[in-house]
């Protein structure tokens, strides 16, 4: 009888082990954040994407969303700084202060002084991306119809 038992709770033991074993790890265990860092390029082309997001929605009047967009560009930033510090050669000062600017133009409601500040910003991404070296990563505003199709970025869409 005794013998019967001997086995299961031996694997028992050795189940708790092994469980123990991970939670050292570094991003091993269930209740512990990753530590996965985003990449430069990975974080660019989400900044990208928010500022493609935005322009189309200034070009709907979906003001609300445009601010949203805008925060998701800076956050973007601030990312890069945050993840990356030893890239602080790259200055993202003058592109914050334009992010300001175009703020400025989405509270106003101003499409005109939007463009103005978008045209800004895009010349300052193509700045950096020279200076380092890459001017091959040239970005623009948009230009072909909206990628996204279902109507996402329409104001009044989630209603
Ligand atoms: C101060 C510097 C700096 C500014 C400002 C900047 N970038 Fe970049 N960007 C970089 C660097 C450096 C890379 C290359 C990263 C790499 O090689 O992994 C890059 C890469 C990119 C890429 C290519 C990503 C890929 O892997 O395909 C895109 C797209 C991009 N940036 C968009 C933008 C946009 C849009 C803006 C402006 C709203 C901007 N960047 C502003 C430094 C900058």
């Amino acid at each position: 009888m005794r013998a019967t038992w001997a086995i299961p709770v031996a694997a028992l033991v050795l189940l708790l082990d092994s469980s123990d074993g991970t939670a050292g790890q570094p991003g091993k265990s269930a209740d512990q954040p990753s530590k996965y860092v985003p990449s430069v390029g990975e974080i660019m082309n989400k900044i990208d994407l928010s500022r493609s997001k935005l322009w189309y929605s200034v070009k709907l009047r979906n003001w609300a969303l445009a601010g949203y967009q805008l925060d998701q560009v800076k956050t973007g930033f601030d990312d890069v700084s945050r993840h990356h510090p030893d890239k602080s050669n790259f200055d993202f000062a003058n592109v914050q202060k334009i992010a300001n600017l175009i703020e400025e133009a989405i509270v106003a409601r101003s499409d005109e002084q939007f463009q103005q500040s978008f045209a800004l910003m895009t010349t300052e991404c193509n700045d950096c991306h020279r200076a380092v070296g890459k001017p091959f990563l040239h970005v623009g505003a948009p230009k072909v119809p909206s990628p996204y199709s279902d109507k996402m970025l329409e104001p009044g869409a989630f209603r």
